[in-house]
């Protein structure tokens, strides 16, 4: 699908995101090994939460619109075949953690860009704690019982971590997982509100064996990584005002809103609340003002990872040079987001330069609409869309549907919000 944008005169409206992806993944995997029923209502709708519901529903779960029959920490079947996680690298990774903890082998496939991405980094921590596990291809389980490990990982992943942590609750004795820096916490937030015992010293969280999991009752929060779109829009296009409703604002998510605060947008939150553990608020957003360059270094950038292809449409528009460094991992997410992001923002007059681990920006630069590729990744589609937004003329984006894998419905909030 081919999406063309034209230049928004304002965005004005309020509106609900999608539920938040990674809690969404989550709730759908410990829901699955909880004892009994969990109501989980807000789901993500995306291609990447249905992968893990259909990759459980092929472990012998249940699996409604809104809830899930837990079969307890020892009732999952084998699959019949390999299970297909998509485009889903959390779908993989954390499954991986969990069936590596079975009695039964598993295979997990994907499709042509999440075969290309890296598994050795669950794969080694696994085979650590005795497990049977190799890649490619992925496959995990059959050898029972692990044992747990204390784990410096090397890669700051909450994908990774939350695996680790998932197969722990099968091991003998203790599992910790240390990191350099915190990345999202939903794994630990959740096995805490599902009655496991979970101590967490500052970026070092220890789970113990676990004999059963309480089910789990939650209306996900909208996705801060959706939010972040429209944050950057609506500070950028003049007279604009829009508020987005019930997102989660779990302080390991939201590092992207306070750098944006930092340069100048103004973003309000107000009717704040807790959801299950995981905070949750509405966010208002109007014309950013004072615009800031920006510095950006690694542990920053792991804190907001999935917000830095909408964090250099941002950068176009900033007065002097923007630096953002510490972004490697972009290169092995859904597409090579360094490059992907490069090539259209030049297409359509930017001045960025894709360095190994970031990129260099300078601004402002008027955009020009032209012809762009998503690279079949969703979050440089949106990034993309955005920048359309603030362009001359008639942007194209090349593959727009892959928005559909964390944000169905983008481009009818963009024409509501237009
Ligand atoms: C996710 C963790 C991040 C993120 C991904 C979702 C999760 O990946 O990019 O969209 O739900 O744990 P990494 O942990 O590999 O950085």
């Amino acid at each position: 699908m081919i999406a063309t944008l034209r230049p928004a005169g304002k965005l004005e409206g309020e509106i609900a995101l999608p539920g938040d992806k990674s809690i969404s993944h989550r709730a759908l995997i410990l829901g699955a090994i909880a004892s009994g029923a969990s109501h989980v209502r807000g789901l993500s709708t995306g291609a990447d939460v249905k992968s893990t519901a259909a990759c459980l529903r092929a472990l012998g779960v249940e699996v409604g619109d809104s809830t899930i029959a837990g079969r307890g920490m020892r009732g999952l079947l084998a699959a019949a075949a390999p299970l297909d996680c998509g485009n889903s690298g959390t779908t993989m990774r954390l499954l991986a953690g969990l069936l590596a903890a079975q009695d039964f082998a598993s295979e997990l496939t994907g499709d042509e860009s999440l075969s290309r991405r890296p598994m050795d980094r669950i794969v080694e921590p696994l085979r650590e704690m005795a497990a049977a596990a190799g890649w490619p291809p992925l496959r995990v389980g059959g050898k029972t019982p692990l044992r747990g490990i204390e784990y410096q990982s090397p890669v700051p992943s909450a994908q990774v971590k939350s695996a680790i942590l998932i197969a722990g609750l099968y091991a003998e004795g203790k599992t910790a997982v240390i990191e350099t820096i915190k990345t999202r916490d939903h794994t630990e937030v959740m096995l805490e509100a599902l009655g496991a015992t979970v101590n967490v010293d500052g970026t070092r969280v220890e789970v113990g064996p676990t004999e059963s999991l309480e089910p789990l009752d939650i209306h996900v929060p909208g996705d801060f990584s959706s939010a972040a779109f429209w944050l950057v829009a609506g500070g950028l296009v003049q007279r604009s005002h829009v508020r987005l409703l019930g997102v989660g604002v779990n302080p390991t998510r939201t590092a992207f809103a306070d750098t944006l605060t930092s340069i100048g947008f103004q973003i309000r939150r107000s009717n704040e609340r807790f959801e299950a553990g995981e905070a949750v608020a509405d966010l208002e957003v109007v014309p950013a003002r004072e615009l800031r360059p920006l510095r950006v270094n690694g542990g920053l950038s792991a804190r907001m990872i999935d917000e830095l292809p909408v964090l250099a449409v941002a950068a176009t528009q900033l007065p002097g040079t923007s630096v953002i460094t510490g972004a490697a991992e972009l290169r092995v997410k859904e597409s090579d987001r360094l490059a992907a992001m490069a090539e259209g923002l030049i297409a359509m007059g930017a001045d960025i330069v894709a360095q190994e681990d970031g990129w260099v920006i300078h601004g402002p630069r008027y955009l020009e609409g032209a012809r762009v590729n998503s690279a079949g990744d969703h979050r440089v589609a949106m990034a993309l869309a955005v920048a359309g937004l603030i362009a001359d003329g008639r942007t194209e984006i090349e593959g727009a549907e892959c928005v559909d894998i964390s944000y169905p419905g983008f481009f009818d909030h963009l024409e509501y919000l237009c």
